[in-house]
């Protein structure tokens, strides 16, 4: 047990670097692989995920915001990076000086940017979005003329770096993948005529297992790096849980039938019950959606939360779990001592996708690697104190 933590998650960068290295076996030798750390690395940390991953066979960093990518220079990171959102010009001179590739999907920051990197004397990498039929960022197909014009304009400032779209449904609609896929084609021909070497990208985790023919140059890999498999995806790979997020038991008390538990009395014991106090809660990023319907890993079994999700603690039913004792490591979710509870699972009961799950623990909780977790309890990482 990390010291006299109450609650705590367990990273396991041997599963990241296992997981890249899975999807990497999968793809052609000469795609590349961008690890997506934003986030905060999915909430498992930007930068021990960011190098788990290049152990693994990933080249590339994908960011949403431009101090994700200074946070990975600063840390030393000496790998191409791609900020994928937005980067305001107040950044363009920073992003420039390190190096970092930006994603542009509209003329105003392009000029904003071939303007920094003209003073810098520098060229600013770019990768141009194309919204093909997300909806979201992204030049229109239909703009992607424009943007042509405004690239020939900024001449030898601006490098295309990239071409990239994003698909809004590789999971389960393979009809509309494609038409946006045919989008895609069709403005990354219009765009990559700008520079010789232009990486083509459009798959995350989905259409990485779904749609080989939208591998192209370089996929973007997100949730399967951190062990999970998208929904409505039938690929076969075995994937390893990153995070294991850990909270302890530090009441137990008899309740018995008839007596009620938590805000609100929404749970009655039916019959007599051994209940546990567990230092975790929505504060920590436990879904208050699960309050009567969750479950954390108890003694090994899984044992269902009963009453609220408090702010910080939950209830559950431990009867079925014996020798359960105050000290105690519950799991929230993970994977401890071969006992499985996804936040893939986790979501499907609170009605979301495993990303919000990791996302959702709290920067409070301490982040560990596994393997320093496991030597401070003489290898049994969830063992009682
Ligand atoms: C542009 C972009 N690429 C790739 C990804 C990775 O997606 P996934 O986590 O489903 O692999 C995301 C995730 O939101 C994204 O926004």
């Amino acid at each position: 047990m990390p010291g006299d933590a109450l609650r705590w998650a367990e990273i396991d960068t041997t599963a990241m670097q296992h997981n890249a290295q899975v999807i990497k076996a999968g793809l052609r030798p000469e795609t590349r692989l961008m690890a997506m750390v934003k986030s905060n690395g999915y909430g498992h940390g930007a930068t021990i995920a960011a190098r788990a991953a290049l152990a693994g066979g990933a080249t590339w960093l994908g960011v949403y915001t431009p101090d994700e990518a200074l946070e990975l220079r600063n840390a030393g990171i000496a790998e191409p990076i791609l900020v994928a959102g937005w980067s305001p010009p107040s950044t363009h001179d920073a992003l420039v000086s390190h190096g970092v590739d930006i994603a542009v999907f509209d003329v105003a920051t392009l000029r904003d940017l071939a303007t920094t990197a003209r003073l810098r004397g520098r060229r600013a990498r770019v990768h141009v979005k194309v919204d093909t039929g997300m909806g979201r960022l992204g030049v229109r197909p239909e703009a992607v003329d424009a943007m042509r014009q405004a690239l020939r304009d900024e001449g030898t400032s601006i490098e295309v770096a990239g071409v990239f779209t994003h698909f809004a449904d590789a999971e389960s609609d393979l009809a509309f993948t494609k038409e946006q896929h045919a989008r895609f084609l069709y403005a990354a021909d219009v765009l990559r005529s700008n520079a010789a070497e232009t990486l083509l990208h459009t798959a995350g985790s989905a259409a990485i297992l779904n749609v080989a023919a939208a591998h192209h140059d370089m996929v973007r890999l997100g949730i399967a790096l951190y062990g999970y498999v998208p929904r409505g995806t039938a690929a076969d790979v075995a994937l390893r849980i990153a995070m294991s997020v850990f909270a302890r038991v530090v009441q137990l008390k008899t309740v018995s039938a008839d007596e009620t538990v938590g805000y609100g009395r929404t749970w009655r014991a039916s019959t007599t019950r051994r209940v546990a106090t567990v230092a975790i809660g929505y504060g920590q990023g436990v879904p208050r959606v699960l309050s009567n319907r969750g479950a954390l890993v108890v003694g090994g079994n899984r044992c269902p939360i009963v009453g609220i999700v408090n702010m910080d603690q939950v209830t559950v039913d431990v009867s079925d779990s014996d020798g359960v004792t105050v000290g105690d490591a519950a799991m929230f979710f993970g994977e401890s001592a071969g006992v499985r509870l996804g936040a893939d699972e986790v979501a499907d009961v609170a009605g979301t996708i495993p990303h919000e799950i990791t996302c959702g623990v709290a920067a409070s909780v301490p982040r560990l690697p596994r393997e320093a977790a496991d030597r401070a309890n003489g290898g049994r990482p969830t063992a009682v104190p």
